[in-house]
């Protein structure tokens, strides 16, 4: 099986955001991520009315990829209706260096999905928190 473009992983990010639950801000935002087997898992951000209980799109299609047992990440595309596409949240950014710390971040807004911004997860968040190991005291 022929491995998924960016136009795909795009495509399907644009899709996902349909079914984004904004009712507060009504910004909707969809997030594809691609594995190196080419497995597309997708997701959509869902909004609170206790607002700060909200989940990211990234971060719903990065923990559905990652209950559904997926992993090896080699790429993400985000889509939202925002000029030059949505940037992940710090949240999302840490998650992403945590679990997908090689993928490709692909944003694009959704009426100009050609137009596409690239970076790279170190870009988004050069120094990511880490635990250390358990020391004695
Ligand atoms: N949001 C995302 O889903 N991803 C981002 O990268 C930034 C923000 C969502 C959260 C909230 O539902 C809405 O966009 C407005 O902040």
């Amino acid at each position: 099986m022929a491995k998924p473009s960016r136009t795909v992983l795009l495509a399907a990010a644009a899709k996902a955001r349909k079914g984004a639950v904004a009712p507060y801000s009504n910004f909707k935002v969809g997030a594809a991520l691609l594995t190196k087997r080419g497995e597309i898992i997708t997701g959509a951000n869902v909004e609170s009315a206790s607002y700060g209980l909200t989940c990211c799109a990234e971060r719903v299609a990065l923990f559905k990829a990652l209950t559904g047992g997926a992993g090896d990440f080699a790429a993400i595309a985000v889509v939202a209706r925002a000029p030059g596409g949505p940037m992940p949240c710090g949240a999302c950014r840490q998650l992403l260096a945590e679990y997908a710390a090689h993928a490709k971040v692909w944003v694009a807004d959704s009426r100009a999905l050609k137009q596409v911004s690239e970076f790279t997860v170190s870009d988004l968040l050069p120094k990511p928190f880490a635990t250390v190991p358990r020391q004695e005291e």
